[in-house]
Protein backbone atom coordinates (compact mmCIF):
# COMPACT_ATOMS: atom_id res chain seq x y z
CA UNK A 1 0.00 0.00 0.00
CA UNK A 2 1.43 3.46 -0.52
CA UNK A 3 0.38 6.91 0.43
CA UNK A 4 1.01 9.75 -1.05
CA UNK A 5 1.57 13.05 0.59
CA UNK A 6 2.97 16.39 -0.21
CA UNK A 7 4.48 16.35 3.07
CA UNK A 8 5.43 13.75 5.71
CA UNK A 9 6.46 14.95 8.71
CA UNK A 10 7.72 12.20 10.98
CA UNK A 11 7.09 13.45 14.85
CA UNK A 12 4.42 15.00 17.07
CA UNK A 13 6.28 16.78 19.25
CA UNK A 14 6.83 20.92 19.04
CA UNK A 15 8.99 20.56 16.09
CA UNK A 16 6.86 18.34 13.81
CA UNK A 17 3.37 19.97 14.82
CA UNK A 18 4.54 23.12 14.54
CA UNK A 19 5.72 22.40 11.57
CA UNK A 20 2.55 20.69 10.14
CA UNK A 21 0.10 24.46 11.44
CA UNK A 22 2.42 26.14 9.21
CA UNK A 23 2.33 24.41 6.50
CA UNK A 24 -1.50 22.93 6.24
CA UNK A 25 -2.64 25.79 4.75
CA UNK A 26 -1.19 24.93 0.92
CA UNK A 27 -0.11 21.46 1.72
CA UNK A 28 -1.34 17.92 2.47
CA UNK A 29 0.17 16.79 5.29
CA UNK A 30 1.17 13.06 6.59
CA UNK A 31 1.63 13.12 10.54
CA UNK A 32 3.21 10.23 11.77
CA UNK A 33 3.88 9.13 15.24
CA UNK A 34 4.86 6.12 16.65
CA UNK A 35 3.20 5.61 19.72
CA UNK A 36 -0.44 8.56 19.94
CA UNK A 37 0.34 11.78 19.16
CA UNK A 38 1.13 13.65 21.96
CA UNK A 39 3.66 10.77 23.85
CA UNK A 40 7.08 12.96 23.36
CA UNK A 41 9.47 14.41 25.34
CA UNK A 42 7.73 18.07 24.39
CA UNK A 43 4.83 17.25 26.86
CA UNK A 44 6.88 16.61 29.89
CA UNK A 45 8.73 19.82 29.44
CA UNK A 46 8.42 21.47 32.93
CA UNK A 47 10.17 24.85 32.87
CA UNK A 48 9.42 26.75 29.71
CA UNK A 49 10.86 28.63 26.70
CA UNK A 50 13.24 31.06 26.63
CA UNK A 51 12.64 34.15 24.98
CA UNK A 52 13.89 38.00 25.15
CA UNK A 53 10.36 39.26 26.09
CA UNK A 54 11.48 41.67 29.27
CA UNK A 55 12.26 44.92 28.14
CA UNK A 56 15.20 44.55 30.74
CA UNK A 57 16.88 41.75 28.66
CA UNK A 58 18.40 41.69 25.15
CA UNK A 59 18.73 39.92 22.44
CA UNK A 60 22.39 40.23 23.02
CA UNK A 61 22.32 38.96 26.58
CA UNK A 62 20.52 35.54 25.40
CA UNK A 63 23.33 35.07 22.43
CA UNK A 64 26.11 35.44 25.49
CA UNK A 65 24.36 33.58 27.48
CA UNK A 66 24.05 30.61 25.47
CA UNK A 67 27.13 31.48 23.78
CA UNK A 68 28.94 30.82 26.78
CA UNK A 69 27.05 27.53 27.94
CA UNK A 70 28.23 25.94 24.75
CA UNK A 71 31.77 26.14 25.76
CA UNK A 72 32.92 27.27 22.59
CA UNK A 73 31.32 25.10 20.26
CA UNK A 74 27.96 27.24 19.56
CA UNK A 75 27.47 28.58 15.66
CA UNK A 76 27.11 32.16 16.52
CA UNK A 77 25.31 33.16 13.50
CA UNK A 78 22.60 29.88 14.46
CA UNK A 79 22.78 31.39 17.88
CA UNK A 80 21.40 35.01 16.48
CA UNK A 81 18.75 34.08 14.42
CA UNK A 82 17.30 31.36 16.68
CA UNK A 83 17.55 34.06 19.68
CA UNK A 84 16.02 36.92 16.86
CA UNK A 85 13.31 35.07 16.21
CA UNK A 86 12.26 33.77 19.62
CA UNK A 87 9.96 36.29 20.22
CA UNK A 88 7.68 35.97 17.30
CA UNK A 89 7.49 32.22 17.68
CA UNK A 90 6.44 32.32 21.55
CA UNK A 91 3.32 34.84 20.05
CA UNK A 92 2.72 32.53 17.23
CA UNK A 93 1.80 30.30 20.36
CA UNK A 94 0.36 32.58 21.86
CA UNK A 95 -2.33 33.17 18.89
CA UNK A 96 -2.67 29.42 18.72
CA UNK A 97 -4.20 29.06 22.04
CA UNK A 98 -1.38 28.53 24.66
CA UNK A 99 -1.94 30.19 28.22
CA UNK A 100 1.24 31.00 29.73
CA UNK A 101 1.48 31.74 33.36
CA UNK A 102 0.94 36.06 33.90
CA UNK A 103 2.41 37.81 36.43
CA UNK A 104 0.37 38.34 40.01
CA UNK A 105 -0.78 41.36 38.90
CA UNK A 106 -1.53 40.47 35.24
CA UNK A 107 0.22 42.87 34.11
CA UNK A 108 2.18 40.59 31.64
CA UNK A 109 3.42 37.18 31.34
CA UNK A 110 5.72 35.72 34.48
CA UNK A 111 9.35 35.00 33.37
CA UNK A 112 11.12 32.45 35.49
CA UNK A 113 14.64 31.78 35.51
CA UNK A 114 17.39 28.33 34.90
CA UNK A 115 20.50 27.62 34.75
CA UNK A 116 23.09 29.73 32.42
CA UNK A 117 20.48 32.39 32.29
CA UNK A 118 21.83 35.85 33.11
CA UNK A 119 18.11 37.54 33.33
CA UNK A 120 14.44 35.99 33.73
CA UNK A 121 13.31 34.98 30.37
CA UNK A 122 11.41 31.97 30.83
CA UNK A 123 7.95 31.71 29.74
CA UNK A 124 5.72 28.97 31.14
CA UNK A 125 2.89 27.54 31.96
CA UNK A 126 3.08 27.06 35.87
CA UNK A 127 5.52 23.37 35.70
CA UNK A 128 3.65 22.00 33.13
CA UNK A 129 4.82 24.30 30.08
CA UNK A 130 5.23 21.43 27.43
CA UNK A 131 1.68 19.67 28.10
CA UNK A 132 0.14 23.30 27.63
CA UNK A 133 2.66 23.74 24.04
CA UNK A 134 1.61 20.64 23.24
CA UNK A 135 -1.95 19.83 23.81
CA UNK A 136 -2.80 23.14 22.44
CA UNK A 137 -0.83 22.30 19.39
CA UNK A 138 -2.31 19.08 18.77
CA UNK A 139 -5.78 19.94 19.12
CA UNK A 140 -5.09 22.49 16.45
CA UNK A 141 -3.52 19.80 14.30
CA UNK A 142 -6.26 17.48 14.81
CA UNK A 143 -8.63 19.61 13.58
CA UNK A 144 -7.20 20.81 10.15
CA UNK A 145 -8.47 19.52 7.44
CA UNK A 146 -5.23 18.89 5.64
CA UNK A 147 -3.51 17.25 8.06
CA UNK A 148 -3.92 13.51 8.51
CA UNK A 149 -2.66 11.82 11.35
CA UNK A 150 -1.41 8.19 11.74
CA UNK A 151 -0.67 6.95 15.06
CA UNK A 152 1.22 3.99 15.99
CA UNK A 153 3.23 4.46 12.77
CA UNK A 154 7.07 3.66 13.83
CA UNK A 155 9.31 4.85 10.86
CA UNK A 156 11.97 2.12 9.70
CA UNK A 157 13.68 3.74 7.33
CA UNK A 158 14.15 6.65 4.44
CA UNK A 159 13.74 5.78 0.89
CA UNK A 160 16.37 7.46 -1.17
CA UNK A 161 17.46 7.57 -5.19
CA UNK A 162 20.79 6.35 -3.74
CA UNK A 163 19.40 3.02 -2.00
CA UNK A 164 17.38 2.32 -5.17
CA UNK A 165 20.14 2.96 -6.97
CA UNK A 166 18.49 5.84 -9.47
CA UNK A 167 19.34 9.58 -9.87
CA UNK A 168 22.90 11.39 -9.43
CA UNK A 169 22.59 13.22 -6.40
CA UNK A 170 20.67 11.48 -3.40
CA UNK A 171 17.04 12.48 -2.93
CA UNK A 172 14.95 11.33 -0.23
CA UNK A 173 11.02 10.32 -2.03
CA UNK A 174 9.39 9.47 1.37
CA UNK A 175 9.94 6.31 4.02
CA UNK A 176 8.68 2.99 4.91
CA UNK A 177 6.32 2.74 7.73
CA UNK A 178 5.36 0.09 10.28
CA UNK A 179 1.47 0.08 11.03
CA UNK A 180 1.65 -1.30 14.84
CA UNK A 181 -2.19 -2.09 14.69
CA UNK A 182 -1.96 -4.47 11.26
CA UNK A 183 1.84 -5.42 11.61
CA UNK A 184 2.51 -4.40 7.97
CA UNK A 185 5.05 -1.81 6.64
CA UNK A 186 3.68 0.58 4.30
CA UNK A 187 5.18 3.32 1.69
CA UNK A 188 4.75 6.80 2.15
CA UNK A 189 5.69 8.77 -0.71
CA UNK A 190 6.32 12.49 -0.42
CA UNK A 191 7.46 15.80 -1.88
CA UNK A 192 9.54 16.89 1.13
CA UNK A 193 10.19 14.13 4.22
CA UNK A 194 10.70 15.58 7.91
CA UNK A 195 12.45 14.02 10.39
CA UNK A 196 10.92 15.79 14.30
CA UNK A 197 11.69 12.93 16.08
CA UNK A 198 13.03 14.03 19.12
CA UNK A 199 16.41 12.84 21.14
CA UNK A 200 17.92 10.31 21.72
CA UNK A 201 18.21 9.90 25.47
CA UNK A 202 16.96 6.35 26.27
CA UNK A 203 20.12 4.64 25.10
CA UNK A 204 21.14 5.36 29.00
CA UNK A 205 19.69 3.44 31.38
CA UNK A 206 18.87 6.53 33.58
CA UNK A 207 16.63 8.93 31.84
CA UNK A 208 14.24 11.77 32.18
CA UNK A 209 12.82 10.90 28.67
CA UNK A 210 9.60 9.22 27.50
CA UNK A 211 9.97 5.82 26.08
CA UNK A 212 10.09 7.78 22.32
CA UNK A 213 13.05 8.94 22.76
CA UNK A 214 15.42 6.43 20.64
CA UNK A 215 16.71 8.17 18.17
CA UNK A 216 15.24 6.90 15.23
CA UNK A 217 15.32 9.80 13.08
CA UNK A 218 19.42 10.44 13.96
CA UNK A 219 19.76 6.57 12.98
CA UNK A 220 17.54 6.78 9.35
CA UNK A 221 19.14 9.83 8.93
CA UNK A 222 22.97 8.15 9.40
CA UNK A 223 21.37 5.09 6.93
CA UNK A 224 20.39 7.65 4.36
CA UNK A 225 24.05 9.19 3.97
CA UNK A 226 23.34 12.47 6.36
CA UNK A 227 26.61 13.45 8.51
CA UNK A 228 26.05 13.92 12.15
CA UNK A 229 27.79 15.78 14.59
CA UNK A 230 28.30 16.63 17.99
CA UNK A 231 26.79 12.62 19.24
CA UNK A 232 29.44 12.92 22.44
CA UNK A 233 27.43 15.84 23.70
CA UNK A 234 24.67 13.88 26.45
CA UNK A 235 23.03 16.43 28.37
CA UNK A 236 22.43 14.94 32.24
CA UNK A 237 19.50 16.58 33.89
CA UNK A 238 21.07 17.27 37.62
CA UNK A 239 17.11 16.86 39.01
CA UNK A 240 15.11 13.51 38.44
CA UNK A 241 13.00 12.64 41.42
CA UNK A 242 14.42 9.42 42.89
CA UNK A 243 12.05 7.20 44.15
CA UNK A 244 11.77 3.19 43.39
CA UNK A 245 7.95 4.28 42.20
CA UNK A 246 8.90 7.12 39.86
CA UNK A 247 9.71 6.48 36.13
CA UNK A 248 11.92 9.61 34.89
CA UNK A 249 10.47 12.42 36.74
CA UNK A 250 11.88 15.26 36.10
CA UNK A 251 12.45 18.02 39.02
CA UNK A 252 12.36 21.39 37.16
CA UNK A 253 15.70 23.67 36.82
CA UNK A 254 13.09 26.65 37.76
CA UNK A 255 13.24 24.88 41.30
CA UNK A 256 16.63 26.40 41.60
CA UNK A 257 15.95 29.62 39.71
CA UNK A 258 13.51 30.17 42.08
CA UNK A 259 15.75 29.69 44.98
CA UNK A 260 16.04 25.88 45.70
CA UNK A 261 19.24 24.75 47.40
CA UNK A 262 21.31 21.69 46.53
CA UNK A 263 21.97 19.62 49.64
CA UNK A 264 24.18 16.31 50.97
CA UNK A 265 21.80 13.94 52.92
CA UNK A 266 23.29 15.71 56.45
CA UNK A 267 21.60 18.98 55.02
CA UNK A 268 24.72 20.76 54.01
CA UNK A 269 24.42 22.93 50.74
CA UNK A 270 27.28 22.03 48.35
CA UNK A 271 27.02 24.07 44.74
CA UNK A 272 29.18 26.87 46.29
CA UNK A 273 32.50 24.83 46.21
CA UNK A 274 31.50 23.78 42.19
CA UNK A 275 30.77 27.08 41.09
CA UNK A 276 30.28 30.69 41.85
CA UNK A 277 27.00 30.81 40.86
CA UNK A 278 26.31 27.61 42.91
CA UNK A 279 22.84 26.11 41.91
CA UNK A 280 22.43 28.10 38.71
CA UNK A 281 25.52 27.50 37.17
CA UNK A 282 25.07 25.33 33.80
CA UNK A 283 23.65 22.06 33.89
CA UNK A 284 27.32 20.13 32.88
CA UNK A 285 28.47 21.85 36.16
CA UNK A 286 25.76 20.56 38.35
CA UNK A 287 25.48 17.22 36.61
CA UNK A 288 28.96 16.45 37.42
CA UNK A 289 29.30 18.04 41.07
CA UNK A 290 25.97 15.41 41.86
CA UNK A 291 27.95 12.76 40.52
CA UNK A 292 31.37 14.13 42.69
CA UNK A 293 29.41 13.95 45.95
CA UNK A 294 27.34 11.01 45.57
CA UNK A 295 30.39 8.72 44.83
CA UNK A 296 32.47 10.42 47.00
CA UNK A 297 30.06 10.11 49.60
CA UNK A 298 28.75 6.69 48.40
CA UNK A 299 24.87 8.04 48.74
CA UNK A 300 22.05 7.04 46.23
CA UNK A 301 21.09 10.76 45.99
CA UNK A 302 21.62 14.15 46.97
CA UNK A 303 18.32 16.53 47.91
CA UNK A 304 17.10 19.76 47.02
CA UNK A 305 15.32 21.52 49.05
CA UNK A 306 12.58 25.44 48.24
CA UNK A 307 10.58 24.21 51.69
CA UNK A 308 12.09 27.80 52.72
CA UNK A 309 9.78 29.11 50.09
CA UNK A 310 5.98 30.45 51.34
CA UNK A 311 4.00 26.82 50.78
CA UNK A 312 1.60 29.59 49.01
CA UNK A 313 4.65 30.20 46.43
CA UNK A 314 5.50 26.89 45.73
CA UNK A 315 2.04 25.53 45.34
CA UNK A 316 1.11 27.89 42.88
CA UNK A 317 4.80 28.18 41.22
CA UNK A 318 5.48 24.12 40.95
CA UNK A 319 1.51 22.64 41.48
CA UNK A 320 2.44 19.84 38.93
CA UNK A 321 5.98 18.74 41.00
CA UNK A 322 3.47 19.44 44.36
CA UNK A 323 1.37 16.88 43.44
CA UNK A 324 3.49 14.58 42.31
CA UNK A 325 6.26 14.40 45.21
CA UNK A 326 2.96 14.02 47.86
CA UNK A 327 1.85 10.86 45.63
CA UNK A 328 5.40 9.44 46.64
CA UNK A 329 4.71 10.60 50.79
CA UNK A 330 6.99 13.72 50.06
CA UNK A 331 5.80 17.03 51.02
CA UNK A 332 7.66 19.52 49.07
CA UNK A 333 6.80 22.49 51.01
CA UNK A 334 8.20 20.80 54.61
CA UNK A 335 11.35 18.64 53.22
CA UNK A 336 13.62 18.44 50.69
CA UNK A 337 13.56 16.32 47.64
CA UNK A 338 15.23 13.28 46.72
CA UNK A 339 16.99 13.68 43.36
CA UNK A 340 19.85 12.11 40.68
CA UNK A 341 20.65 13.02 37.31
CA UNK A 342 19.72 11.43 34.34
CA UNK A 343 19.98 11.52 30.58
CA UNK A 344 17.65 14.29 29.26
CA UNK A 345 18.94 16.00 26.21
CA UNK A 346 20.71 15.42 22.53
CA UNK A 347 22.92 17.83 22.08
CA UNK A 348 24.04 15.98 18.41
CA UNK A 349 22.45 14.71 15.48
CA UNK A 350 21.43 15.26 11.89
CA UNK A 351 23.79 18.19 10.32
CA UNK A 352 21.32 20.69 9.15
CA UNK A 353 21.92 24.48 7.52
CA UNK A 354 19.76 26.93 8.68
CA UNK A 355 16.76 25.77 6.87
CA UNK A 356 16.41 22.52 8.50
CA UNK A 357 17.61 20.82 5.31
CA UNK A 358 20.27 17.95 5.44
CA UNK A 359 22.33 16.06 3.02
CA UNK A 360 19.77 14.56 1.49
CA UNK A 361 17.80 16.54 -0.86
CA UNK A 362 14.23 17.20 0.35
CA UNK A 363 14.99 16.29 3.43
CA UNK A 364 14.53 18.02 6.34
CA UNK A 365 15.65 17.49 10.40
CA UNK A 366 13.86 19.92 12.70
CA UNK A 367 14.05 19.94 16.76
CA UNK A 368 16.24 17.79 19.37
CA UNK A 369 16.73 15.10 16.56
CA UNK A 370 18.97 17.40 14.50
CA UNK A 371 22.51 19.28 14.80
CA UNK A 372 21.74 23.02 14.05
CA UNK A 373 24.71 24.24 15.91
CA UNK A 374 22.71 26.14 18.37
CA UNK A 375 23.89 24.08 21.41
CA UNK A 376 27.62 24.02 20.76
CA UNK A 377 29.20 21.52 23.54
CA UNK A 378 26.41 22.10 25.82
CA UNK A 379 22.70 23.77 25.87
CA UNK A 380 21.23 25.93 28.02
CA UNK A 381 18.19 25.20 29.77
CA UNK A 382 15.24 26.09 28.07
CA UNK A 383 16.47 26.33 24.42
CA UNK A 384 15.34 23.56 23.47
CA UNK A 385 11.75 24.31 22.52
CA UNK A 386 12.81 27.67 20.93
CA UNK A 387 14.84 26.03 18.78
CA UNK A 388 12.02 23.27 17.88
CA UNK A 389 9.88 26.43 16.84
CA UNK A 390 12.57 28.41 15.06
CA UNK A 391 13.21 25.90 13.08
CA UNK A 392 9.90 24.49 12.20
CA UNK A 393 9.19 28.09 11.12
CA UNK A 394 12.53 28.56 8.85
CA UNK A 395 12.08 25.17 7.32
CA UNK A 396 8.35 25.82 6.64
CA UNK A 397 9.63 29.05 4.57
CA UNK A 398 12.12 27.19 2.67
CA UNK A 399 9.26 24.69 1.80
CA UNK A 400 6.86 27.02 0.69
CA UNK A 401 9.35 28.48 -1.64
CA UNK A 402 9.70 25.23 -3.27
CA UNK A 403 7.84 24.54 -6.57
CA UNK A 404 4.64 22.22 -6.07
CA UNK A 405 5.06 19.28 -7.92
CA UNK A 406 2.35 16.59 -8.64
CA UNK A 407 4.53 13.65 -9.65
CA UNK A 408 3.68 10.47 -7.94
CA UNK A 409 6.60 8.15 -8.14
CA UNK A 410 5.60 4.13 -7.49
CA UNK A 411 8.51 2.87 -4.90
CA UNK A 412 9.29 -0.56 -4.14
CA UNK A 413 7.16 -2.20 -1.53
CA UNK A 414 8.89 -3.54 1.48
CA UNK A 415 9.93 -7.38 1.14
CA UNK A 416 9.61 -9.33 3.61
CA UNK A 417 10.16 -12.66 1.18
CA UNK A 418 12.81 -13.53 2.84
CA UNK A 419 11.91 -13.38 6.98
CA UNK A 420 9.37 -15.34 9.32
CA UNK A 421 8.45 -14.12 12.76
CA UNK A 422 10.85 -14.24 15.92
CA UNK A 423 10.85 -17.06 17.89
CA UNK A 424 13.53 -15.62 20.64
CA UNK A 425 12.05 -12.25 21.90
CA UNK A 426 13.77 -12.29 24.85
CA UNK A 427 17.14 -11.80 22.73
CA UNK A 428 15.74 -8.18 22.07
CA UNK A 429 14.69 -7.12 25.39
CA UNK A 430 18.30 -8.18 26.58
CA UNK A 431 20.05 -6.59 24.10
CA UNK A 432 18.35 -3.64 24.97
CA UNK A 433 18.95 -4.02 28.55
CA UNK A 434 22.57 -4.63 28.02
CA UNK A 435 22.83 -1.34 25.60
CA UNK A 436 22.02 1.11 28.09
CA UNK A 437 23.37 -0.41 30.96
CA UNK A 438 27.53 -0.22 29.53
CA UNK A 439 25.96 3.40 28.03
CA UNK A 440 25.20 4.43 32.08
CA UNK A 441 28.20 2.56 33.00
CA UNK A 442 31.17 3.38 30.26
CA UNK A 443 29.52 6.27 27.83
CA UNK A 444 27.88 8.14 31.21
CA UNK A 445 28.68 11.72 33.16
CA UNK A 446 32.29 11.17 33.54
CA UNK A 447 34.32 8.89 30.91
CA UNK A 448 37.70 7.58 30.16
CA UNK A 449 39.05 6.40 27.46
CA UNK A 450 39.14 2.67 28.80
CA UNK A 451 35.56 3.27 29.91
CA UNK A 452 35.23 4.07 26.28
CA UNK A 453 37.40 1.41 24.22
CA UNK A 454 35.13 -1.33 26.67
CA UNK A 455 31.54 0.33 25.14
CA UNK A 456 32.72 0.18 21.65
CA UNK A 457 34.02 -3.33 21.73
CA UNK A 458 30.86 -4.23 23.28
CA UNK A 459 28.31 -2.00 20.54
CA UNK A 460 30.56 -3.74 17.67
CA UNK A 461 28.61 -7.16 18.88
CA UNK A 462 25.59 -6.22 19.28
CA UNK A 463 25.44 -4.07 16.31
CA UNK A 464 26.67 -7.40 14.36
CA UNK A 465 23.68 -9.41 16.32
CA UNK A 466 20.96 -6.95 15.97
CA UNK A 467 21.86 -7.22 11.92
CA UNK A 468 21.61 -10.82 11.84
CA UNK A 469 18.36 -10.76 13.67
CA UNK A 470 16.81 -7.96 11.55
CA UNK A 471 18.12 -9.84 8.17
CA UNK A 472 16.11 -12.87 9.73
CA UNK A 473 12.67 -11.95 11.41
CA UNK A 474 9.71 -9.65 10.39
CA UNK A 475 10.00 -6.33 12.03
CA UNK A 476 8.55 -5.25 15.42
CA UNK A 477 8.51 -1.94 17.31
CA UNK A 478 10.50 -3.17 20.04
CA UNK A 479 13.16 -4.30 17.42
CA UNK A 480 13.30 -1.27 15.50
CA UNK A 481 14.23 0.94 18.40
CA UNK A 482 16.82 -1.18 19.46
CA UNK A 483 18.55 -1.14 15.68
CA UNK A 484 18.61 2.23 16.13
CA UNK A 485 19.54 2.62 19.72
CA UNK A 486 22.77 0.46 18.90
CA UNK A 487 23.31 2.95 15.86
CA UNK A 488 23.16 6.43 17.89
CA UNK A 489 25.34 4.42 21.08
CA UNK A 490 27.98 3.52 18.38
CA UNK A 491 27.56 7.31 16.90
CA UNK A 492 28.13 8.45 21.07
CA UNK A 493 30.77 6.10 21.44
CA UNK A 494 32.88 7.08 18.53
CA UNK A 495 32.16 10.56 18.84
CA UNK A 496 33.35 10.72 22.04
CA UNK A 497 36.52 8.94 21.77
CA UNK A 498 37.43 10.99 19.15
CA UNK A 499 37.16 13.88 21.24
CA UNK A 500 40.38 13.79 23.14
CA UNK A 501 39.81 16.94 25.36
CA UNK A 502 36.74 17.62 28.45
CA UNK A 503 34.29 20.34 27.02
CA UNK A 504 31.02 21.26 27.80
CA UNK A 505 29.10 17.85 28.83
CA UNK A 506 32.06 15.82 27.11
CA UNK A 507 34.15 15.02 30.82
CA UNK A 508 37.22 12.06 30.44
CA UNK A 509 39.09 12.00 33.58
CA UNK A 510 41.87 11.31 30.93
CA UNK A 511 41.74 14.30 28.90
CA UNK A 512 40.28 16.55 32.17
CA UNK A 513 40.56 20.10 30.23
CA UNK A 514 39.69 21.73 27.08
CA UNK A 515 42.11 21.64 24.67
CA UNK A 516 42.62 25.36 23.53
CA UNK A 517 45.87 24.56 21.26
CA UNK A 518 43.38 24.73 18.14
CA UNK A 519 40.59 26.38 17.61
CA UNK A 520 37.51 24.43 19.05
CA UNK A 521 35.38 22.16 16.44
CA UNK A 522 32.33 20.04 16.29
CA UNK A 523 32.78 16.20 15.75
CA UNK A 524 31.25 15.65 12.70
CA UNK A 525 30.88 11.60 11.26
CA UNK A 526 30.51 10.81 7.92
CA UNK A 527 28.58 7.76 6.76
CA UNK A 528 30.35 5.34 4.59
CA UNK A 529 27.37 6.39 1.91
CA UNK A 530 27.71 10.12 2.41
CA UNK A 531 27.40 12.09 -1.18
CA UNK A 532 30.23 14.14 -0.62
CA UNK A 533 33.81 12.90 -0.57
CA UNK A 534 34.77 13.32 3.19
CA UNK A 535 37.22 16.22 3.56
CA UNK A 536 41.04 14.53 4.44
P1 LIG B 1 9.56 15.17 20.82
O1 LIG B 1 8.67 16.09 21.54
O2 LIG B 1 10.34 14.18 21.63
O3 LIG B 1 8.65 14.36 19.79
C1 LIG B 1 9.18 13.31 19.02
C2 LIG B 1 8.09 12.71 18.19
O4 LIG B 1 8.66 11.83 17.24
C3 LIG B 1 7.07 11.87 18.97
O5 LIG B 1 5.80 12.16 18.44
C4 LIG B 1 7.44 10.44 18.61
O6 LIG B 1 6.35 9.54 18.62
C5 LIG B 1 7.94 10.62 17.21
N1 LIG B 1 8.82 9.57 16.73
C6 LIG B 1 10.08 9.27 17.14
N2 LIG B 1 10.57 8.26 16.41
C7 LIG B 1 9.61 7.90 15.53
C8 LIG B 1 9.51 6.92 14.53
N3 LIG B 1 10.50 6.05 14.25
N4 LIG B 1 8.36 6.83 13.82
C9 LIG B 1 7.33 7.65 14.07
N5 LIG B 1 7.37 8.62 15.00
C10 LIG B 1 8.50 8.74 15.72
N6 LIG B 1 13.14 21.92 26.73
C11 LIG B 1 12.85 23.22 26.87
O7 LIG B 1 13.18 24.03 26.02
N7 LIG B 1 12.21 23.63 28.01
C12 LIG B 1 11.83 22.78 29.00
O8 LIG B 1 11.22 23.19 29.97
C13 LIG B 1 12.12 21.41 28.85
N8 LIG B 1 11.81 20.52 29.82
C14 LIG B 1 11.99 19.18 29.57
C15 LIG B 1 11.54 18.26 30.51
C16 LIG B 1 11.62 16.90 30.24
C17 LIG B 1 11.13 15.90 31.24
C18 LIG B 1 12.18 16.46 29.02
C19 LIG B 1 12.28 14.99 28.71
C20 LIG B 1 12.68 17.37 28.11
C21 LIG B 1 12.59 18.74 28.38
N9 LIG B 1 13.05 19.69 27.47
C22 LIG B 1 12.77 21.01 27.66
C23 LIG B 1 13.58 19.27 26.17
C24 LIG B 1 12.46 19.40 25.14
O9 LIG B 1 11.24 19.01 25.73
C25 LIG B 1 12.70 18.54 23.93
O10 LIG B 1 13.99 18.72 23.44
C26 LIG B 1 11.71 18.93 22.84
O11 LIG B 1 10.39 18.92 23.34
C27 LIG B 1 11.84 17.98 21.66
O12 LIG B 1 10.78 18.22 20.79
P2 LIG B 1 10.75 17.43 19.43
O13 LIG B 1 9.55 17.89 18.70
O14 LIG B 1 12.06 17.54 18.75
O15 LIG B 1 10.60 15.89 19.87
C1 LIG C 1 13.66 21.93 33.23
O1 LIG C 1 12.53 22.39 33.38
O2 LIG C 1 14.52 21.85 34.11
C2 LIG C 1 14.03 21.45 31.89
C3 LIG C 1 14.36 22.59 31.05
C4 LIG C 1 15.08 22.15 29.82
O3 LIG C 1 15.42 20.97 29.67
O4 LIG C 1 15.34 23.02 29.00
Amino acid sequence: MQHNTDILIIGGGAAGLSLALRLADTHHISLISKGILREGSTLYAQGGVAAVLDPEDSVEAHVQDTLAAGAGLCDEKVVRFTVEHGAENIHWLIDQGIEFTRTQDDRGYHLTREGGHSQRRIIHAQDASGRAIETTLEHRVRTHPNIEIFEHHNAIDLITTHKMGKGNGNCCLGAYILDRKYNRVEVFHAQQTVLATGGASKVYLYTSNPDTSTGDGIAMAWRAGCRVANMEFNQFHPTCLYHPDAKSFLITEAVRGEGGILRLPDGTPFMKKFDKRAELAPRDIVARAIDHEMKRLGTECVYLDISHKPASFIKRMFPTIYQRCKEYGIDITSEPIPVVPAAHYTCGGIMTDMNGRSDVNNLYAIGETAFTGLHGANRMASNSILECLVFAQAASRHILKQKKKREIILLPGWDESRVTDSDEEVVVTHNWDELRRFMWDYVGIVRTDKRLRRAKSRVNLLLKEIDEYYGNFRVTSDLLELRNLAVVADLIIQAAIDRKESRGLHYTLDHPRPDNRHAPANTVLYPVNFAIKKPA
